[in-house]
C-alpha cells in the first residue's frame, strides 16, 4: 500500500507561459543522442554557450555529470549512504538502469523546459522507447531529437575517456556499441554529421534549426 493516491498535482501560480514571456522565448528540450564519444556533450555545450551569448536562457544536462549526482552509481552512493541504499537507488548501465536514468532526465528536462529554459540533454539514451518516453512529456515541436551521428569506428578511435579500450579488453561489460545495443532514432528532428564536420559547425546547425523553427530570434 502506498500513499500515491493522496499525492495531488498542484498547479504553479506562475504559469509556463508567463515564465516564457518574462524570458522572451519559449522553453523546449533539445535531446542529443548517440554513442559514447560521438560529441554529444561537446556540441550541447557549444550550443549552450551560443544561446547564452544571444541572451537565451539555457541549461545542459549531461550524462557524465548527472551520473555524479542525481543519477549516481552504487559505488558513489555506498560511501555516504551505505550498501543497501546504494543497491536500491544507484544506477549502472543495465537496460533497466539506463531506462531509469532516462526517465529521471526526461522528468528533469520537463521541469527545466516548463521554467522557460532551452534544455539541452546529452545522454547516450540508447533505447528508442526511453527517448520516446521523454518526448511524450513535451508538446508537439517542443522536443527536438538530435542524432549526433558518427560510426562506431570513429568514436572508438577518438576514445576520449579510454573506455572503448577497456570495453574491448573486457574490463567494462555491456558497453554501448561494443556488447550493448544502440537504437538510432528513426525520425530525429536533426542529424549531425559528427564524423565529417567540426563541433562548431554542428552547433551552428542546431542554432540555425532553432531560428528556423522560431524558437530563438
Ligand atoms: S545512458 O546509456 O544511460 O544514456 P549516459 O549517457 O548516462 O548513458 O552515460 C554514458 C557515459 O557513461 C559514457 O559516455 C561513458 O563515459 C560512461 N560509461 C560507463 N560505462 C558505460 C557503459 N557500459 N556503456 C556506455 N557508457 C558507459
Amino acid at each position: 500500500m502506498t500513499n500515491e493516491p493522496h499525492v495531488v498535482w498542484h498547479e504553479h501560480s506562475v504559469s509556463r507561459k508567463e515564465r516564457e514571456e518574462l524570458n522572451g522565448h519559449r522553453g523546449c528540450v533539445i535531446w542529443f543522442t548517440g554513442l559514447s564519444g560521438c560529441g554529444k556533450s561537446t556540441v550541447a555545450n557549444l550550443v549552450d554557450h551560443k544561446l547564452h551569448s544571444l541572451g537565451v536562457h539555457s541549461m545542459v544536462l549531461d550524462g557524465d555529470n548527472v551520473r555524479h549526482g542525481l543519477n549516481a552509481g552504487p559505488g558513489m552512493l555506498k560511501e555516504r549512504h551505505g550498501e543497501d541504499f546504494a543497491k536500491r537507488f544507484g544506477l549502472g548501465f543495465s537496460a533497466e538502469d539506463r531506462e531509469e536514468n532516462i526517465r529521471r532526465i526526461g522528468a528533469v528536462a520537463e521541469l527545466f523546459a516548463s521554467a522557460g529554459i532551452i534544455t539541452l540533454t546529452a545522454f547516450i539514451s540508447p533505447y528508442r522507447a526511453d527517448r520516446d518516453g521523454a518526448r511524450a512529456l513535451q508538446d508537439e515541436g517542443d522536443f527536438i531529437e538530435v542524432l549526433v551521428d558518427a560510426p562506431l569506428e570513429v568514436c572508438e578511435k577518438r576514445d576520449p575517456k579510454g573506455l572503448y579500450k577497456k570495453a574491448r579488453a573486457g574490463e567494462i561489460k555491456g558497453f554501448t556499441g561494443i556488447d550493448d545495443p544502440y537504437e538510432a532514432p528513426e525520425n530525429p528532428e536533426l542529424v549531425l554529421d559528427s564524423a565529417g564536420k567540426d563541433a562548431e559547425t554542428l552547433a551552428d546547425e542546431v542554432i540555425d534549426y532553432l531560428r528556423g523553427k522560431g524558437k530563438i530570434k
